[in-house]
């Protein structure tokens, strides 16, 4: 079979795949039907070079399962420039390893150069929409594929919106011809943290533009808030709910377990795809049903212009958002006069400022924390990869491979 005949249309249950259990997965070959590529792993020097240098696990896992890929950075939401060397990448990667299925979150966590690596909610708002589905257009373009948009946990709504999350996720999917990623723990922290019911969300969804699914574990915090840690079993709440999410989106036919850390005793990962399994494939049939599937067909949609002004309010806000969270200097000149600090941004639209002034502070203090605390972790973590890629150098020179 070739590499895109193995990929081309994944179907059942499957995991997030991690290099610290690519053992562990092989030997489960039988009950694990696909495996849920991280691209970052990949295209990130720093990762690969950490995790797998020469791809070798990789290629023995794209030889052995189907798979499927997922990104982390592109942040579609972001009014800003287009992030074309990532997804020319991507778009690399994609051909060599011949898979099909790709998939991104609709959120947005990038602004001016920094990235907050956890995700931002879009503020549910039309004009929100109008640039997602424009952007969404630009990277199906230059990806050469539609792909699928996964709902993300986040730490507080914007305030004051038209829309909701539900109502959100549907525009997007009337705007483009994107699938979901149904992460539907996700669903049960958003719903626990900000107070709606998970089922009538389901019932607000275009449940039938669902192409996939996620389940990951997460921890309760003090405040009895959830967080999706990946790092735990999946919660009891969220089972009926899957299954509630598998009976209705009858078009999903992925569904990836995720599991960042505690992947050890791998046996406490099989109980969780087991249980998956034996939830989807009481609604599904065993074997992957044969499905017509339409040929899409590349537009050549450009970039969206982010200075149009019908973006200004929009974009203002993101900016100053996160020079509250990365630029100390900005945080305290906001606390001083908030109104003169925005305008270094632009952000003078009165609804605009008030949305950054009413945003949750207990959440927005939390990330100004774990900013200034990964800033210098990062430091840490750069130097070490240096000194390896020069361990692996000088060990490669003293056996004569150079
Ligand atoms: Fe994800
Ligand atoms: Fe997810």
């Amino acid at each position: 079979m070739s590499p895109h005949d193995l990929h081309s249309d994944p179907y059942g249950v499957g995991l997030a795949y991690r290099f610290s259990v690519h053992r562990e997965a092989l030997a489960h070959r039988s009950e694990i039907d696909l495996l849920e590529i991280s691209t970052e792993d990949y295209l990130v020097r720093e990762r690969r070079t950490y995790s797998d240098p020469g791809e070798h696990l990789l290629h023995e896992a794209l030889a052995t399962f189907p798979c499927v890929a997922h990104g982390l950075s592109l942040s579609i939401g972001t009014v800003g420039e287009p992030n074309d060397p990532y997804l020319d990448a991507t778009k690399r990667f994609l051909a060599e390893t011949g898979m099909e299925v790709f998939s991104e979150h609709l959120a947005f966590h990038r602004a001016d150069g920094h990235d907050l690596t956890m995700f931002l909610a879009m503020p549910f708002e039309g004009v929100a929409v109008k640039w997602v589905a424009e952007n969404y257009r630009h990277v199906r373009n230059r990806l050469g594929r539609p792909f699928a948009l996964e709902n993300v946990t986040y730490a507080f709504p914007v305030p004051h919106c038209s829309l909701d999350e539900a109502g959100f996720l549907k525009r997007v999917c009337e705007e483009t011809d994107c699938t979901l990623l149904l992460d539907v723990t996700n669903v049960f922290n958003n719903s626990h943290n900000h107070g709606y019911d998970p089922i009538e969300f389901f019932d607000r969804l275009p449940m039938e533009r669902v192409s996939q699914m996620h389940l990951a574990g997460g921890h309760q915090l003090p405040d009895g808030r959830w967080e999706d840690s990946h790092s735990a079993p999946v919660m009891e709440e969220v089972w009926p709910l899957f299954d509630e999410a598998v009976k209705r989106a009858v078009n999903a036919r992925i569904v990836v377990l995720e599991r960042d850390s505690k992947l050890k005793p791998f046996s406490s990962v099989m109980h969780d795809i087991r249980r998956a399994r034996e939830i989807f494939y009481a609604h599904r049939p065993l074997e992957a049903p044969v499905r017509e599937r339409d040929p899409f067909h590349v537009d050549g949609a450009a970039a969206p212009d982010l200075l149009d002004p019908e973006y200004a309010g929009l974009r203002a806000y993101q900016r100053a958002l996160m020079g509250r969270i990365a630029r100390p200097e900005f945080r305290a000149a906001f606390l001083r006069e908030a109104p003169a600090a925005a305008a270094e941004y632009g952000l003078t639209d009165p609804l605009w400022f008030q949305r950054l002034i009413d945003s949750d502070g207990r959440s927005m203090h939390h990330f100004e924390e774990s900013w200034d605390y990964f800033q210098k972790e990062d430091e840490e973590v750069a130097k070490e990869y240096e000194r390896r890629e020069w361990a692996q150098w000088a060990d490669q020179l003293a056996r004569g491979r150079w």
